[in-house]
């Protein structure tokens, strides 16, 4: 047990009033329900095709649209910049069946990969869902992606078609001569298409508002997620259509959506969170939500909040940090009484962050929830009726088996540290991970998913993080392979090797941290820094470029050659250095 979390598991508990809820909470009982709930129970709360088929976009928009919710807004999207755009149900069923029969005209086929490059808009839910519709597989990506991030998805992919915009389409015309199955470029706010463009607006304007959404096995893929290992590039994560049963649930369980809730989910839908906790859930549930634009900022944030009377709020805890940083003042001028119920994701709350939201959010706390892109929806949270122990992640969801095992999947004993694991068989869990099923059979060992974090459980059964089991840094709660920054960093002319490792940091929980060995000719200076640090960020992505940099004159590796970024974050730590007997002489 480490210092740190002894001493949380022995801190505080944040007892809750249910009056704070204002309504009832969705789940009671959860002692009960951990013992007699089965996932058969949850099927009622999504509709079917005859004969055991389903889609999920017919769940999340199309029987609201047909039902009593037709007139209900849906989405209330904020451009954070004083434009408010509302679709309702209606309108977001016409909307998305208009892409679907886009997509219908231009051929895409059953399962054929269609991605979504785009900034938050009403074009990217209404395309995003258009396409799971058509039968297709969804990718959404990340606005923030360069060049060789998009080859590397799209080709890995093969995608047949991109959805973007008239800024982003410039860095897919980067690589698109080394994507020869993406045949289709379709361009939202482009005045004009360009030869070999879909104008995305012409074709709209004249596809029908008809469309049969299609009735999918529920084993057939719904959308797919590129996210980063320890090795290689980042993997395609598949989903199911059957998942929607399960992100249903926790929107209902977790989130604890009701009717006349209006809900705000901070992320992007380049993420997962977005996609299932900033699309797909929360409509399922046909609860009204926020789409805010622009960047990071706390007054527009806080104005989203009083201005959309906003009741449930899903965010990060960078942001939790970043918001606490700006002071307290900020919030106080806001109208924030709307607010029901906090849930933040994606690293580790820190109880700071839990106590601060009581302070300043009229006695309303954080809850934590812990999840992966793999696993779909949260597994491990803290539940409304629940007291909370701030720093904990909290329990698991009814229906799923969390332990901590060895190597081995041996279970351990309450209070020790291991691998955290849970027993397949949930519905939202990954299906595949494209094209490679031997990175699949991997997170699959001794009967558990090992999800690649280090964990333990306290004498009360709530969970508490304490790491991961591999290299993968989590900077701003996103996720990053060091592997893809180092094949980055090693195609700049003044670097001859690259090791790269998340170093702990205040705010952003860790920042990525670069040991380069220079090539003869080059010597240490900013400037040399800085533009790697620029070039990392054009070619990879906007958020995944090393912070900090060190030159080296070797970098520690094993004999067969690999860089051992163990080492590597023990020295910078000052952490003892472990076995060092695979170390090259
Ligand atoms: C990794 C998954 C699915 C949500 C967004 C992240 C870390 C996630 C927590 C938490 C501590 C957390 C883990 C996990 N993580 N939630 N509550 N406390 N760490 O999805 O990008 O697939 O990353 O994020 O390390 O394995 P992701």
């Amino acid at each position: 047990m480490t210092d740190q979390s002894s001493e949380l598991i022995h801190g505080g508990l944040v007892t809750k009033s249910l009056d704070q809820l204002r309504l009832e909470p969705n789940l009671r009982g959860y002692d009960e329900l951990i013992k007699t709930f089965k996932w058969s129970d949850a099927d009622s709360l999504v509709e079917w095709f005859p004969g055991g088929k389903i889609n999920s976009a017919h769940n999340v928009v199309d029987r609201h649209a047909l039902g009593e919710r037709a007139d209900k807004v849906a989405l209330i999207y904020d451009d954070g910049e004083g434009s408010v755009q509302k679709l309702t149900f209606r309108q977001l069923y016409e909307e998305t069946n208009r892409f679907a029969n886009v997509l219908s005209k231009l051929g895409v086929k059953r399962q054929d990969r269609v991605f979504v490059f785009l900034q938050r808009s009403p074009e990217l839910y209404v395309s995003f869902i258009g396409t799971i519709k058509a039968c297709a597989i969804a990718s959404p990506m990340f606005p923030a992606f360069g060049p060789d991030a998009i080859r590397d998805r799209l080709l890995d992919s093969s995608a047949v078609a991109v959805v973007t915009d008239a800024e982003l389409v410039k860095r897919v015309y980067q690589v698109k001569n080394q994507l020869p199955e993406l045949k289709h470029v379709i361009v939202v706010d482009e005045a004009d298409a360009a030869a070999g463009e879909v104008s995305y607006r012409d074709e709209m304007k004249a596809a029908s508002a008809e469309f049969q959404t299609v009735h999918m096995d529920p084993e057939e893929f719904q959308f797919m997620l590129y996210t980063s290992g320890t090795t290689g590039k980042p993997k395609g994560v598949v989903h199911a259509h059957k998942g929607i049963v399960q992100q249903t649930l926790t929107s209902r369980w977790v989130l604890d959506m009701h009717e006349e809730d209006v809900y705000w989910c901070t992320a992007d839908l380049g993420w997962v969170t977005g996609v299932v906790y900033g699309c797909l859930g929360p409509w399922s549930c046909g609860v009204t939500q926020v789409g805010l634009g622009g960047r990071f900022n706390p007054e527009m944030w806080y104005r989203a909040i009083q201005d959309h009377g906003i009741s449930i709020w899903y965010t990060a805890p960078t942001a939790v940090r970043m918001l606490m940083a700006k002071g307290d003042d900020i919030p106080r001028k806001y109208d924030l009484s709307r607010l029901r119920v906090l849930y933040s994701v994606g690293e580790p709350l820190n109880p700071e962050g839990v106590k601060w939201a009581l302070d300043v959010f009229d006695s309303k706390p954080f809850h934590d929830t812990w999840w992966q892109t793999e696993t779909g929806s949260i597994l491990i949270t803290n539940f409304p009726e629940m007291p909370i122990k701030p720093g904990s992640m909290g329990k698991p969801l009814p229906g799923v088996e969390a332990a901590i095992v060895d190597e081995d999947g041996k279970i351990l004993p309450q209070g020790e540290e291991g691998n955290l694991a849970i027993r397949p068989g949930w519905p939202s869990m990954m299906r595949q991970i494209w094209k490679n099923e031997a990175k699949y059979n991997e997170y699959m060992r001794n009967g558990w998913y090992y999800t690649g974090d280090t964990a333990q459980i306290d004498s009360d059964g709530y969970f508490w993080y304490v790491g991961r089991a591999d290299d993968v840094i989590k900077t701003s709660g996103e996720r990053v392979g060091p592997f893809e920054v180092e094949s980055a960093l090693i195609e700049h002319e003044a670097i001859a090797e690259a090791g790269v490792i998340g170093k702990p940091d205040q705010l952003r929980g860790n920042i990525i941290k670069a040991f380069v060995v220079l090539t003869p000719g080059f010597s240490e200076s900013d400037e040399l820094k800085k533009e790697i640090q620029k070039f990392v960020k054009s070619k990879l992505a906007g958020h995944a470029y090393p912070r900090e940099i060190d030159v080296v004159e070797t970098l520690p590796k094993t004999r067969s050659g690999k860089i051992m970024r163990r080492l590597l974050r023990a020295q910078e730590l000052g952490l003892p250095v472990g076995d060092t007997s695979t170390l090259e002489g």
